[in-house]
C-alpha cells in the first residue's frame, strides 16, 4: 500500500502574503512602520522566497522600546481583570485563526501541518488562556509583586508562534509592556500575531514587533530603556546576551540549547519506545531544544530496540510539510541544513556508523532523512553537540549507575526521558538527572501550567505554570523606605602583607593582653574549609579596621587556592541534599541555639568593627537567631507542586538545590547579612563557599566554632575571608560553583556576571542596600526561590 498525497490548502495563507504586496515592516505603538532595509524570506520545502521583511536598525528598536514604555502605565492602571480579558481575547483570535497560522507557520518553518495544527497552535492558544488566569489571579496570589516594566523578547525559529505565546504571555499578565523579535528565518506569524492584536484592540505600545536578524536583537538586549531580557536560542548567543546585560540591572531568562538523553531502561515496552523516539528526535525534524537526541539503551535490549527503531524509520514519511500524511518537513534553512550534513559527516570520521532509511528526501526544498548513528563513543563531537536536526546517536549502559554518569555526561541540563515499567527504577532515576524536566515513559510534552527550562548551560528561568509568572515579576520593596548606603571597602584601607602592623590589643577575638608585659596569645582566625579551619595559602593576613579606623584584629587572606578548596570540599559535600528538611531544619535550630548561647559576645564584636551602640549589636544578632529559626521552619515546607496538565499524567514540579552556592556577603551587619544568605540556601539543600563581609570579617569567623559545635557536617558551608571582589571572582570563573550571590559593588557585580557567562551560573548579585533587619527585606521567598531550581517530572497518572 503507498500513500497518495493528502495537502493542506495553503491559498489562504499565501493570499494573505500576497494582500501585503510581500512586504512587511515593524509593528509599534500600535502602528505599522517600513523599514528602508529589508531582507528575504523562503520557504524552507522549495526554497522560494515567500516574504520581505524590515531590517530593524537601531533607530527601529528606539521607538519600539518608547512606545513599550510610553503605554506602561494605562496599561498598568488597567488592573488585573482588565489584562485578563485582553490575554482572554487573543487566545480567542488564535483560535477562531487558528488553520490560518498553522498553514502559515508550516510554510515559513517547513514543519508538518500535522504538528502546526495539532500541537504548535492549539498550545498557543493554551498558552494564552492559561494566563489570562494568571492574570486575573496576580493581585491574590503574586502579593508584593510588580511588573519588570518594560520586557525586550527575542526568539528562535523552531516554534516560531508557540516561543512567542511562552514569551508575550506571562509577560503581559504579569503588567509588562513587551518588544520582540521574532528570528529572522520565521517571522510571517509573529506579524499576523501583531495583525491580530491590532484587530482585538489591545492598546498601543503594549506589544511591538521589531523583526531583523542578530542585530536587531543585540539592539534590543542592549537597549537601557528595557528592564528584563527573555531569550530562547543557541548557547553562543545566551553567553553574549548574559556578558551584554552584566551589571545593567536587567532581569535575564535563558532558555538555550540541549543534549537531552532518552534513557530507555531493559524492561520498558520497546513498542511504545519507538514510538517515544519517533516523537523525541523527528518531532519537527529534530529541531527542538529538548530533543531526546541521545539514546542510551540497557545493553540486554539494545539489539533488538535497534531494528525496530531501523524498521519504523524506514517507514517515516519526509515530504511536503503541508501535506497531512508526512512525518517530517523540511530543515529551517539551509545553514542548518549545512550544519546537520556537517556534523553527520564528522560523526562518521570520528568512527560511528550512521544508518538512514533506503529511500531519498525530496531534492527540492532542504530536506534531511531521519539518521541514526550507532558505534558511538559518549566523548565523541556528535555525542556531545547539539545537531539541532533529525539525528539520534545511540550509546549503551549496563547499570542504572551508568545510565546515570552518561546521561549527565554533557554541560547541558535541559530535558530527559525514562523509559521503564518498573515505577521504582524510573522514580529513582528521575532526581539524579541533572536536568530540567524529566518525562517519564513519555517525551516531549508541554503545557502551559507546568514549568520548562534548563539546568547548567541550558540556561536558568522557567516558562509555563507559576514558576514562569516569577520571571517576569519583582519583589515589591519601596515601603521599605531608601535603600542603605554601601561601605565602600576604599574608604578605609585595608591592610594586608607580613609586615602589617597594629593596635597590639588587636587579635581575632577579644583583648586579652596582660599587663605582666607578655604579648598577648595570638588567635587570628584562619579560613574555614571542609569543616575544619585552614591557613590561608598566601600565608598573609589582613587587619581588619573599625569605622573609626581602629585595627580590631586580623583575618586569613583568601587566594584562588582557597577558594578552589572550599568548592572541592562543598562538591564533597553532596550528602546535605539527600537529607530530609527536617534534618537540615535541626542543624539549622542548633546553630541558632549555639549562637544564642554566645550572643553577647557575638553583639560586642559587631558593636567593635562597626562602631553602632550596643543595642545595635543586639539588636542584630535576635535578628540573625530568629532568622535561622525562620529557615529552619521553611526547610520541611518550600515544597514544590503538583501540575494539573490536560494529558494523562500530572506533572511533578520538585524544588531541588542548585548545588554548590559561592556568597559574597555585605558589608552591612556583618553577621546578619551572612545568616540572611546562608541559611535559606542550607535550608533548601545547598552547600555554600562564603566570602564573609571584607569589611567586617570577624563575626563569621566567630562562626567557626557555633558551625563546629552544631552538626553541621563538613563541607557544607566554606568560609574564605578575603578581599570579596577578587574572591568572588574566581568563584565565578569556576566550574563547579553552579550559582553565585553576589552583595557587594556595582563594579563587582558587573565582573561576576560577565564571569558568570562561562557555564551560565545562576547569579544574583545587588549593589543598593538592603535594611537586613526587616523581615519584609532580609528573608522569605525571595530567597527560598532563588536558592532552587524547579524540576518538572512528568508521571503517569490516572486513566
Ligand atoms: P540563534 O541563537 O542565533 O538565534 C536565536 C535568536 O537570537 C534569533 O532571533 C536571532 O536573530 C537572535 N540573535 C542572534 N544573535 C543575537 C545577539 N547577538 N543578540 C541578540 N539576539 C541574537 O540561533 P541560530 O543561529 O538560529 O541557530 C544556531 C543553533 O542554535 C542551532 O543549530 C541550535 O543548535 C541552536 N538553537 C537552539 C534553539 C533552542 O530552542 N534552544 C533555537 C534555535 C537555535
Amino acid at each position: 500500500m503507498s500513500y497518495g498525497p493528502a495537502p493542506e490548502a495553503d491559498a489562504p495563507a499565501r493570499q494573505w502574503i500576497a494582500a501585503r504586496s510581500g512586504v512587511f515592516g515593524h509593528y509599534i505603538g500600535g502602528q505599522w512602520v517600513q523599514a528602508s532595509e529589508t531582507f528575504e524570506v523562503q520557504e524552507p520545502a522549495t526554497g522560494n522566497v515567500l516574504a520581505q521583511v524590515a531590517q530593524g536598525s537601531q533607530a527601529d528598536v528606539d521607538a519600539a522600546v518608547a512606545a513599550a514604555r510610553a503605554a506602561l502605565p494605562a496599561w498598568q492602571a488597567q488592573g488585573d481583570h482588565a489584562r485578563a480579558r485582553w490575554l482572554y481575547a487573543i487566545a480567542r483570535g488564535i483560535q477562531k485563526h487558528a488553520r490560518h497560522f498553522a498553514v502559515l507557520e508550516s510554510l515559513d518553518n517547513g514543519k508538518p501541518i500535522r504538528e502546526t495544527r495539532d500541537i504548535d497552535i492549539p498550545l498557543v492558544a493554551r498558552h494564552f488562556y492559561h494566563h489570562a488566569g494568571w492574570a486575573q489571579l496576580l493581585g491574590s496570589e503574586f502579593p508584593g509583586t510588580h511588573a519588570y516594566g518594560v520586557v525586550g523578547q527575542v526568539i528562535p525559529w523552531n516554534f516560531p508562534l508557540l516561543m512567542l505565546a511562552w514569551k508575550v504571555a506571562p509577560a503581559l499578565a504579569a503588567g509588562n509592556t513587551v518588544v520582540l523579535k521574532p528570528a529572522e528565518y520565521t517571522p510571517l506569524t509573529a506579524l499576523r500575531f501583531a495583525e491580530l492584536v491590532h484587530e482585538i484592540g489591545l492598546p498601543p505600545g503594549v506589544f511591538n514587533l521589531v523583526t531583523g536578524d542578530g542585530r536587531t536583537g543585540a539592539a534590543i538586549v542592549e537597549h537601557p530603556g528595557v528592564d528584563k531580557i527573555a531569550f530562547t536560542g543557541s548557547t553562543d548567543v545566551g553567553r553574549a546576551i548574559r556578558k551584554a546585560t552584566a551589571g545593567s540591572g536587567k532581569g535575564l531568562s535563558l532558555e538555550l540549547g540541549g543534549k537531552s538523553p532518552f534513557i530507555v531502561f531493559e524492561d520498558a515496552d520497546l513498542d511504545s519506545v519507538v514510538e517515544g523516539v519517533v516523537d523525541a528526535i523527528w518531532f519537527n525534524q529534530g529541531q527542538v531544544c529538548c530533543a531526546g537526541s541521545r539514546l542510551l539503551v540497557q545493553e540486554g535490549v539494545a539489539e533488538r530496540l535497534l531494528e525496530k527503531l531501523r524498521d519504523r524509520m524506514e517507514r517515516l514519511r519526509v515530504g511536503s510539510p503541508l501535506d497531512k500524511a508526512v512525518d517530517m518537513g523540511a530543515i529551517v534553512a539551509p545553514v542548518q541544513l549545512d550544519r546537520i550534513r556537517q556534523l553527520c559527516a564528522q560523526g562518521v570520521e570520528e568512527g560511528a556508523t550512521c544508518w538512514q532509511p533506503s529511500w531519498g528526501v525530496p531534492a527540492d526544498g532542504w530536506f534531511h532523512p531521519p539518521t541514526l548513528f550507532t558505534d558511538v563513543a559518549p566523548s565523541s563531537t556528535i555525542a556531545q553537540v547539539e545537531i539541532f536536526g533529525p539525528v539520534l546517536v545511540s550509546m549503551t549502559f549496563r547499570t542504572p549507575e551508568e545510565a546515570v554518569a552518561l546521561a549527565n555526561n554533557t554541560p547541558f541540563g535541559l530535558a530527559a526521558s525514562v523509559w521503564s515499567e518498573n515505577i521504582n527504577l524510573a522514580l529513582d532515576i528521575a532526581p539524579r538527572l541533572k536536568s530540567g524536566v524529566v518525562w517519564i515513559n513519555s517525551t516531549n510534552l508541554f503545557d502551559a501550567a507546568a514549568g520548562f527550562g534548563g539546568y547548567r548551560e541550558s540556561g536558568f528561568g522557567r516558562e509555563g505554570g507559576r514558576e514562569g509568572m516569577w520571571e517576569y515579576l519583582k519583589p515589591e520593596r519601596t515601603h521599605l523606605g531608601a535603600p542603605l548606603p554601601v561601605i565602600e571597602t576604599a574608604a578605609v584601607a585595608v591592610d594586608a602583607g607580613p609586615d602589617d602592623t597594629h593596635d597590639d590589643t588587636a587579635d581575632g577575638t577579644v583583648d586579652d593582653s596582660l599587663s605582666n608585659g607578655l604579648p598577648s596569645i595570638d588567635r587570628t582566625p584562619k579560613l574555614f574549609i571542609g569543616g575544619k579551619q585552614a591557613r590561608p595559602d598566601s600565608g598573609y593576613s589582613r587587619v581588619v579596621h573599625a569605622l573609626d579606623g581602629r585595627a580590631v584584629g586580623e583575618v586569613g587572606d583568601g587566594n584562588r587556592k582557597d577558594i578552589r578548596n572550599a568548592v572541592e570540599a562543598a562538591q564533597a559535600a553532596s550528602g546535605w541534599a539527600r537529607l530530609s528538611g527536617h534534618q537540615r531544619a535541626q542543624i539549622l535550630y542548633y546553630i541558632a541555639e549555639n549562637l544564642s548561647a554566645r550572643a553577647a559576645e557575638f553583639s560586642a564584636r559587631i558593636t567593635s568593627m562597626t562602631g553602632d551602640d550596643r543595642a545595635a549589636g543586639d539588636a542584630e544578632v535576635s535578628a540573625a537567631i530568629s532568622r535561622l529559626f525562620t529557615y529552619a521552619a521553611w526547610a520541611d515546607k518550600h515544597d514544590g507542586a503538583v501540575h494539573d496538565v490536560p494529558l494523562r499524567g500530572v506533572a511533578l514540579a520538585m524544588h531541588e538545590p542548585i548545588g554548590v552556592v559561592g556568597v559574597a556577603c555585605p558589608d552591612p551587619y556583618p553577621l546578619l547579612g551572612l545568616v540572611s544568605l546562608v541559611a535559606p540556601l542550607l535550608a533548601t539543600g545547598n552547600r555554600v563557599v562564603v566570602i564573609p563581609s571584607e569589611r567586617f570579617p570577624l563575626s563569621a569567623t566567630d562562626l567557626y566554632s557555633v558551625l563546629e559545635t552544631s552538626d553541621v557536617p563538613a563541607g557544607v558551608v566554606n568560609l574564605v575571608t578575603g578581599g570579596r571582589d577578587g574572591l568572588a571572582r574566581t568563584l565565578a570563573d569556576h566550574d563547579d560553583v553552579d550559582a553565585l550571590w553576589y552583595f557587594g559593588s556595582h563594579a563587582g557585580a558587573t565582573a561576576v556576571e560577565k564571569a558568570s557567562a562561562a557555564n551560565l551560573k545562576r547569579t544574583w548579585t545587588e549593589w543598593t542596600g538592603r535594611e537586613w533587619l526587616d523581615p519584609r527585606a532580609g528573608e522569605g521567598r525571595e530567597f527560598l526561590r532563588r536558592a532552587v531550581q524547579v524540576k518538572n517530572i512528568w508521571i503517569p497518572y490516572g486513566e
